[in-house]
């Protein structure tokens, strides 16, 4: 019997509690009611009477330190436990998930580069205010009041008498400008501009124009078109060609839409050029003598060259996008894409 119960003691110190299932394996095996300790109890009737006392006690001695270490180890183990179900299913030995980087949004990219492509033959930028009067977005730039060529522009006004507008050009900048400064100006001014048209995959209501000005004594028609054929090809590679084709706007004479040689059928003819080879990129023009002289520069001295490109149009040539609203939309499949390109 004493052997039993020491050897009971040695099972009980050696048994490993460091699961839920072995401290109930321990319990059934030795606190339970038919557990090994019960049957010692059930023994000592068989004790002879004057040693029963003696091993009553090394019993209930036993007992108790089952119990105890019964209890120790449930107590441990629920320590180990006590963060939420979910941080006890995390595996700290799995890689870590990447720090992502984001990307430059690719309007600003072509924006900054064409900035760029600017700023090595001598143009500074110039900014100017996106909620602009009737004078700077209209009167000033030889828009005659009630001309039709208002009409061109749907413009969102923002009081009764449709003096205060979102401004539909960045060609409010050039009147600023010139308000401002005397001659020789050499200026590009790249921002957001407004109209109130249907959104779909070739027009939005808010996009980014690129405004360029060049005003000094003897500019001429041929100093506009190297200009904008140096960009072209800064932009869209050395062999892109560009055209010149008659058009109207109030605030230059003569003016013309510039187009460049497709890029994606390198001239043969495809949907994005509508099979003409060409697609269209700004409008620009010699700055009429009249915005001149509204602006306070004399136009019997001074001449100059305007341009006006959309930002969209030329992200769209460069990257091969066919949908505008990619651009507003943030899908990041799409943003990520630019990863990388400075
Ligand atoms: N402001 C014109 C537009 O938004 C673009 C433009 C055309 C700007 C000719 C110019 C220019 O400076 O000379 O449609």
């Amino acid at each position: 019997m004493v052997e039993n119960i020491q050897r009971v003691a040695q099972e009980i110190e050696a048994a490993q509690l460091t699961s839920a299932a072995e401290l109930e394996q321990f319990r059934i095996a030795y606190i339970g009611r038919k557990g090994a300790i019960a049957a010692l109890f059930d023994d000592l009737k068989s004790v002879a009477p004057e040693q029963r006392r003696q091993v009553g006690q090394e019993l209930n001695q036993l007992k108790n330190r089952a119990q105890t270490r019964f209890d120790e180890a449930q107590e441990q183990l629920a320590n180990a436990n006590t963060g939420s179900e979910a941080e006890n299913a995390f595996d700290f030995t799995l890689p870590p998930i990447p720090n992502t980087l984001g990307t430059r949004h690719p309007l600003s990219l072509v924006r900054a580069e064409i900035v760029r492509i600017f700023e090595r033959i001598g143009f500074n930028v110039a900014d100017g205010p996106e909620i602009e009067d009737d004078w700077h977005n209209f009167t000033a730039l030889n828009f005659p009041e009630n001309h039709p060529a208002r009409e061109m522009q749907d413009t969102f006004f923002l009081s009764e008498d449709r003096d205060k507008l979102l401004r539909t050009h960045t060609s409010n900048v050039q009147v600023r400008l010139m308000e401002n400064n005397q001659p020789p100006l050499r200026s590009i001014m790249p921002g957001r501009v407004y109209r109130n048209e249907a959104i779909s995959a070739r027009a939005h209501m808010v996009f980014q124009q690129v405004e360029g000005l060049y005003v000094n004594k003897g500019v001429s028609f041929k100093d506009l078109k190297e200009t904008l054929y140096y960009f072209a090809k800064e932009m869209f590679g050395q062999d892109t060609k560009i055209r010149f084709r008659p058009s109207f706007f109030p605030f230059t004479e003569p003016s013309a839409e510039i187009d460049i040689s497709c890029l994606i059928c390198k001239g043969e003819g495809c949907n994005i050029c509508k099979q003409s080879g060409w697609v269209e990129i700004g409008g620009a023009g010699m700055v009429d003598p009249n915005v001149l002289s509204n602006c306070g520069i004399d136009p019997e001295v001074y001449s100059g060259f305007a341009f006006g490109m959309g930002i969209e149009r030329i992200t769209m040539l460069r990257y091969q996008i066919r949908d505008l609203r990619l651009f507003t939309e943030n899908d990041v499949r799409f943003l990520r894409q630019f990863k990388g390109v400075i």
